[in-house]
């Protein structure tokens, strides 16, 4: 297996391209299951999830061809399959967004329960997907590790979320705006890549408004026409990510092709802990602090903390002065991780899964260490980066998923950090 070896200390200077978010481009891509005509997208991050989104489109029919550097043509002309092939679907949690489009599409689809992170409670539950599935007309059979959707025909819903979820907010979306009437979803989630989803539709013939809001409502018709070309939007984690990598190890960074309004909640604790930085319309740079001090967090539904920022937020908290609280309040294992940073000798005390207490400021030493899912693996990137000495990664596959040639561009910056195989 793949692993990273990454000797810290090195002074980290420069410009840092963010590539398109992956959390965007894995729902554009199953929307395009909506669609009779060819859709293009364009800005598509080269990751692992992204291969495995095209890899289950092929395998139920459609063609991708690659048009570019980052671009794919796809044509769901073809599909004839009506099942999500479980050794593909196992292996990323947002096999779970093809199936609105194909229940919407085509009336009937057979889905295994996706994978992804191990992070949440259980395997990620998908209970509110079923129950909105099952009010918009159809019926659910679970069998063989299968579950299998089929209406006679769709109707729209008025439904109100018990839990803000990202996925299946935008589930409803896709899945409304092919069934004629008017959808109604409160208590949406709002996330920035909600939004570009709503315009793209929009753009491709639905109605709809309050995309960013609590309350969308959705005029669904009988046709979509994609509108192509597509530009995802760019990844915020990543620039959050990369914003808290130059804060932590006190370098002037400057992340370019960004949108800095994305990480508004990062930005303003910047201001309050002394990181300096300063913003344009699509740059970011982050410049050295003097001192940093420490702030606690509570993850939250966008536009607050988001539970995705947490992991490297704690590497930074490891580099501040004084005591601070992490508090996850969205997933029940997203905490575990930071084990692993003790034993590079941060002081952290873990109170409950759900929330940590820590003391900084500590040098870190490094480890030998596994990564063990994608957002904690970004922040042992970042913490091998400051740490004395030379650490290795094991399971990088978990970060191939969501950052592209890492390595690449983080040597960019001046790191010192090399793949092996
Ligand atoms: N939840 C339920 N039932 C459901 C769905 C969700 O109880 O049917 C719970 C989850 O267990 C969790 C909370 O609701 O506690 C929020 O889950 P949500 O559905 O919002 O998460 P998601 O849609 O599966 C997306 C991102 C995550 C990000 C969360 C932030 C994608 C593909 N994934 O996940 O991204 O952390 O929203 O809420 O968009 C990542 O990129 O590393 C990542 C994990």
């Amino acid at each position: 297996m793949p692993k990273f070896i990454i000797k810290g200390g090195s002074p980290l200077s420069g410009q840092i391209a963010v590539s398109g978010a992956k959390n965007a481009a894995l729902k554009i891509i199953p929307a395009a299951i909506l669609f009779a005509n060819d859709l293009e997208i364009h800005n598509l991050p080269r990751i692992e999830d992204v291969s495995r989104a095209i890899e289950l489109l092929r395998d139920l029919g459609a063609s991708v061809e690659d048009t570019g550097e980052k671009s794919i043509r796809i044509s769901t002309q073809g599909i004839t399959k009506k099942r999500l092939e479980k050794t593909i679907a196992d292996k990323f949690r947002s096999s779970i967004m093809f199936v609105g489009p194909m229940l919407a599409r085509f009336r009937e689809v057979e889905f295994p329960h996706p994978g992804g992170c191990v992070i949440g409670a259980g395997s990620r539950p998908i209970d509110l997907a079923l129950e909105g599935f099952k009010a918009f007309g159809a019926t659910i059979e679970h069998s063989d590790s299968y579950y299998h959707l089929k209406a006679d025909k769709l109707h729209p819903i008025d439904y109100f979320f018990t839990s803000v979820s990202v996925t299946t907010t935008e589930s409803f979306l896709m899945t409304a705006a092919l069934i004629p009437g008017r959808t109604v979803l409160r208590n949406c989630a709002m996330e920035p890549e909600i939004e570009a989803l709503a315009q793209f539709l929009n753009a491709s013939g639905a109605k709809i408004t309050g995309a960013g809001t609590p309350t969308m409502i959705i005029e669904g018709t009988d046709v979509l026409k994609a509108k192509s070309p597509f530009t995802v939007i760019p990844d915020r984690i990543e620039t959050g990510s990369f914003a808290m990598l130059s804060a932590a190890s006190r370098s002037d960074i400057t992340i370019t092709d960004c949108i800095p309004g994305h990480i508004g909640n990062l930005l303003a604790i910047f201001d309050k802990i002394g990181v300096p930085y300063e913003t344009g319309a699509n740059y970011l740079r982050v410049k050295p602090a003097s001192t940093i001090a420490a702030y606690s967090i509570k993850t939250h539904e966008y536009p607050g903390f988001s539970t995705d920022l947490q992991s490297p937020y704690v590497v930074l908290m490891t580099q501040a002065k004084g005591t601070s609280i992490i508090h996850e309040t969205i997933y029940d294992r997203r905490l575990i991780w930071t084990d692993m940073l003790s034993q590079m000798g941060a002081e952290i005390v873990m109170c409950d899964p759900h929330r940590i207490i820590v003391q900084g400021p500590s040098q870190l030493v490094a480890k030998k260490l596994m990564s063990p899912d994608l957002r904690a693996g970004i922040a042992l990137v970042i913490a091998g980066l400051i740490a004395d000495g030379a650490t290795e990664i094991d399971n990088i596959y978990q970060i191939d998923r969501g950052y592209e040639r890492l390595e690449e561009r983080l040597r960019g910056l001046g790191a010192d950090i090399e793949r092996i195989q």
